[in-house]
């Protein structure tokens, strides 16, 4: 079975209200596939190297035409390319950061959204080049960002899904654990949220219906 690949954005460890929704996830899926690996790529505790000027001349190049040099300037996405094409579901953990993604995951996306590797341009629009499969998005905000609550844009989620489905990702589901208070404690409407959630889009093994 192919493992689980989790991505993870909150500059918070212990108290991230996403980091924490995201294991229950997992936990969940550990329940329903006993044995489950998980591939973690930690955007914070392991920061990405910037853009660079090589990058984005590399990024361009046919692959037989690259140089050493190129190749180099292309490893890092590479292996966050390659983590991708090795995990059969991904996890993407995330707080919204000014209505929209902490710059440490679009640092990522930047590294793992590229022409002829993970999409195409055709005349009708990009698309993508990796294989679709189970991917659970982890949003949360302090404020609310839907209903009649919600005094503010959310540019995270359109955008993700955009992204998402460009590199060629279509299941794609958002758990969204708005207004979450700080503070160290797991709030127990989060717990809820969390719990409906996976009782619908991740149902326990007990809950599925027998095969
Ligand atoms: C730099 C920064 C920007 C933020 N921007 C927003 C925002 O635009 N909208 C919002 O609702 N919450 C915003 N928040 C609050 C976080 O999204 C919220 O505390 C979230 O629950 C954090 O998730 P975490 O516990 O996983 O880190 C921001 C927090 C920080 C640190």
């Amino acid at each position: 079975m192919k493992p689980v690949l989790l991505v993870e954005a909150s500059p918070r460890f212990g108290t991230s209200r996403s980091r924490m929704a995201a294991e229950k996830i997992i936990g969940r899926l550990a329940d329903v596939r006993p044995g489950l690996d998980v591939l973690r790529r930690d955007l914070v505790a392991e920061p990405l190297m910037p853009l660079d000027e090589a990058f984005t001349e590399a990024i361009y190049l046919a692959p037989p035409a690259l140089s050493a040099a190129e190749r180099e300037a292309l490893a890092q996405s590479e292996r966050l390319i390659e983590e991708l094409e090795q995990s059969g579901t991904l996890i993407i953990s995330t707080p919204m950061h000014n209505f929209t993604v902490p710059a440490v995951l679009k640092a990522w996306i930047d590294q793992v959204l590229r022409l002829n590797r993970t999409f195409r341009s055709t005349p009708s629009g990009k698309v993508g080049l990796l294989a679709d499969r189970p991917t659970y998005v982890v949003v949360s905000t302090g404020g609310a960002i839907s209903g009649e609550r919600a005094r503010q844009p959310d540019f995270l989620t359109p955008y993700l899904d955009a992204i998402l489905r460009t590199l060629g990702i279509h299941t794609i589901r958002f758990l969204h654990l708005e207004a979450m208070p700080r503070g160290s404690d797991w709030p127990d409407e989060a717990e809820r949220q969390v719990q409906a959630w996976l009782d619908i889009h991740l149902p326990a093994r007990t809950l599925l219906p027998a095969s």
